[in-house]
């Protein structure tokens, strides 16, 4: 289609600078960067002021531009700026995760209507094409499962601390290194790879979530029991996002998870990401890459923008009929408690007991729960919860729900 794409930037952040870098080195001719829209007025760029618009209608009124880059923080004002561009009849590439999770089928629904193409590969895994490949090599529904590190920042705290470094000085740096959002509560609780996930659960199985069905735990709430449970047993701690396929329901979880040495996520490092797919007859496949910084994530910018030549669009294949069917199930899961002496564990609705502790300073219990308990434990702030890595089995008998003088004859 478009051999002559005249682009209109919102944004000249982390990602937005890095964007124009790579834009300016990379062979893509035929894409040129027309105008930058900016919020703020006074504060400092790699470019002088004359680059800069701060109106949006600058763009959004320019019927000269034909694609809208949108890289700002702000995911409301990013909102207005995706719908209205894409109903001027441009088309739309977004990095914007919190923007597309929660209105990913209204754009879907607006883009389709408007004949343009709205494309957001940065949004998830940075510069790891995740997003592409759900869409065409897996375009049929032999998917089961999708998991893996898709929040750099979150990866990067657990690494430097695993390494010695205290969380307030990881996350400084993570922050100084362009890899957390603004505000860095949506990375360090979990926030950010939910939307992730949502937007990988759309595209893997063709099923839309509201953000807030999948519960969520970030790295924040862990303990130094947990930290000692993991290193005792060889174990290193992954916030881990994970979808899967298991008896027609869906399993969906935002959480840290013990992962042993043999787990393709162990040995990933830093702001690095992993995604791994699991299909029915490929087994069980990893995609690797940088999910976070300037440069890894303006290249999947810059690979949508180039997709936009040979007019590219998702098509959500899966979409269709699998929504009624693929609810979220209740299954048992395998989970670590940690807390204080002062906590009453008992409280907790295990199903089983596998494991009990306590110390001079701290105690844990592991033991399966259910599912459907897992958002509401979530949500005790006095106790850290680590998942195990293990697939998820099929609730049987969910009357057994407390275990109290269980837990007291084993602590
Ligand atoms: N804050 C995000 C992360 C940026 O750390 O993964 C990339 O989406």
């Amino acid at each position: 289609m478009e051999n002559n794409l005249k682009i209109g930037l919102f944004g000249f952040g982390c990602v937005g600078s890095g964007l124009y870098e790579v834009l300016n080195q990379s062979e893509l001719i035929g894409a040129k960067i027309k105008t930058i829209v900016v919020k703020n007025k006074h504060k400092k760029r790699i470019l002088p002021e004359h680059h800069f618009s701060y109106d949006p209608n600058v763009i959004l009124l320019d019927e000269t531009i034909n694609v809208v880059v949108e890289l700002i923080d702000d995911s409301k004002a990013a909102y207005d700026i995706v719908i209205k561009a894409l109903n001027a009849g441009k088309h739309v590439v977004s990095a914007n995760k919190k923007l597309i999770a929660e209105h990913l089928d209204e754009l879907i629904d607006t883009a389709k209507r408007n004949n343009v193409s709205f494309l957001y590969e940065a949004a998830v895994a940075g510069s790891i094409p995740v997003i592409r490949n759900l869409e065409e090599y897996y375009n049929n529904d032999s998917l089961s499962a999708i998991r893996g590190i898709i929040n750099g920042t979150t990866n990067y705290i657990l690494t430097q601390t695993d390494a010695g470094a205290t969380y307030a000085e990881a996350l400084k740096t993570a922050q100084e290194l362009g890899f957390a959002e603004a505000d860095p509560t949506l990375d360090v609780e979990g926030f950010d790879a939910r939307y992730k996930l949502v937007i990988l659960i759309k595209h893997a199985f063709g099923v839309s979530f509201e953000p807030e069905e999948i519960p969520v735990k970030g790295v924040s709430a862990l303990r130094s029991v947990d930290i000692r449970y993991a290193k005792e047993r060889g174990l290193r701690i992954k916030l881990l996002a994970r979808a899967e396929k298991i008896s027609g329901k869906l399993f969906a979880v935002v959480s840290p998870h013990f992962v042993t040495h043999d787990e393709p996520t162990y040995g990933v490092n830093n702001e690095f990401n992993a995604v791994e797919v699991q299909a029915l007859f490929s087994d069980r496949q990893l995609f690797y890459g940088k999910g976070a910084g300037s440069y890894p994530t303006a290249s999947a910018v810059l690979s949508d923008i180039s997709a936009l030549k040979y007019d590219y669009k998702y098509e959500y294949r899966k979409s269709v009929g699998l929504k009624e069917d693929l609810s979220t199930g209740d299954f048992e899961v395998k989970v670590f408690v940690g807390a204080s002496l002062d906590y009453d564990l008992r409280l907790l609705p295990f199903v089983q007991i596998d494991e009990s502790y306590r110390g001079l300073e701290d105690q844990y219990v592991v033991g399966r729960i259910k599912s459907s308990d897992l958002k509401d434990l979530f949500e005790d702030h006095q106790i850290s919860i680590t998942l195990f890595n293990e697939k998820p089995i099929t609730s049987g008998d969910l009357s057994q729900t407390f275990v109290e003088h269980e837990i007291l004859e084993t602590i």
